[in-house]
């Protein structure tokens, strides 16, 4: 989505408005034209209700949304069927703009649209998760040609769809491996990651945030487990959470995606007999491919696990001299991470057809 002048108009003017805190003057969502402003306002809201609940800290958040930011920001969501949080599809999908328009999509010429302390660290989490994102674009293309193929029992088609989802796999491991360069483990943890924490089960907010003048909530945190590529390939290849809370959380989550994005993965979900039908094929090299994509994933899971010791249990360490804290200890998005994403890649491993 491109950046418009009138979000950045927004932004500022809202920001002009914050310091100033009630005195905001009450803003009608009626003059937002189509889906691409309603979306930019839900990320401009988004990031100023972030800003505005965390302003004093992670132990005194504010427990009130004003009515002058709680109204628009509860009608542009209900408009487009998403939770007044802000949301993955909000500051990664939704949140960057070509520095030269007519120069190539990559992390140089790309910057994001708003932003949270944290200056390199802060662009750069953003935009190597939007890469990580744009590398399984392949992915979904090759789901497509899978089940196509199957429909039409055309062996040669899953393979090339696989294969094509194989590569994808590969590719988004490899756009992970950017955030090394450009994102400092102490300045995510210390200085961004406060931004996405949520109202739900959050001791320091038991009753959720309310929205003035609308309703209380009780909302999860921003994660990029909001993300649908990685649950339309466990919905394509037929993984089973091991796990029910792994499970439910899995699938609560989606409330928390556009809606296209969750119908997309149930679609998958429920029509999909994928791995059987490679099963039953006898073809041992149609085997291999599946197992070959169900190792790409599970190796991108390992990866990503990787990343989780790094940019939260090794800065929690030094920050905290060694005392755990709930924070680190729980993601963003409310779950107990490590168990939480060992089981994932767990119930990943169990749907490979040839067990080494
Ligand atoms: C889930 C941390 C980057 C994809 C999670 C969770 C944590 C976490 C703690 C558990 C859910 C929660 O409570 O939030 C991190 C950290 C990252 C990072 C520290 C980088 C510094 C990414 C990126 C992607 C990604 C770039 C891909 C776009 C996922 C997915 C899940 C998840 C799909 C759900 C579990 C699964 O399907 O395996 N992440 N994450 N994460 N994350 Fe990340
Ligand atoms: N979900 C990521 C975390 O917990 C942002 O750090």
């Amino acid at each position: 989505m491109a950046a418009g002048r009138d979000a950045e108009v927004m932004l500022t003017y809202c920001s002009l408005c914050l310091s100033s805190g009630h005195q905001m003057p009450l803003l009608s969502i009626t003059h937002l034209e189509g889906h691409r402003e309603q979306r930019m306002a839900h990320l401009a809201l988004g990031f100023i209700t972030m800003g505005y609940v965390w302003q004093e800290g992670e132990h005194q958040p504010v427990k009130t949304l004003p009515r002058q930011l709680a109204e628009p920001y509860c009608r542009v969501s209900e408009a487009l069927d998403m939770p007044p949080i802000l949301l993955y599809a909000d500051c990664v999908l939704a949140n960057w703009k070509l520095r030269d328009p007519a120069g190539p999509f990559e992390i140089e010429n790309l910057d994001t649209i708003f932003k949270f302390p944290g200056k390199e660290s802060c662009r750069g989490f953003f935009l190597v998760s939007l890469l990580v994102e744009q590398a399984a674009c392949t992915g979904m293309e090759g789901i497509v040609m899978a089940m196509n193929s199957m429909l039409t029992q055309d062996n040669r088609g899953v393979h090339d769809g696989l294969e094509m989802m194989n590569k994808s796999l590969e590719e988004m491991k490899k756009m992970f491996g950017l955030m090394r360069k450009h994102v400092e483990p102490n300045v995510f943890y210390g200085t961004l990651r406060i931004f996405f924490t949520g109202w739900k089960d959050n001791p320091t907010l038991p009753d959720g945030l309310c929205y003035e003048g609308v309703f209380t909530r009780q909302l999860r945190g921003g994660s990029a487990a909001q993300s649908s590529s990685i649950q339309c390939f466990d919905a394509l290849l037929g993984v089973r959470q091991v796990e029910a809370s792994a499970d439910s959380y899995l699938k609560d989550i989606r409330s928390y995606m556009p809606p296209a994005h969750r119908q997309l993965i149930e679609v998958l979900q429920h029509r999909t007999p994928l791995r059987s039908y490679v099963q039953s094929s006898g073809e041992q090299d149609l085997i291999d491919t599946y197992d070959k994509c169900v190792k790409a994933l599970v190796d991108l899971r390992c990866y990503h696990l990787q990343a989780v010791t790094s940019y939260v249990s090794a800065p929690s360490k030094t920050a905290y001299r060694g005392d755990p804290t709930p924070r680190e200890e729980k993601g963003t998005g409310g779950t107990d991470a490590f168990h939480f994403l060992k089981s994932v890649r767990d119930s990943t491993k169990n749907v490979l057809i040839s067990p080494e």
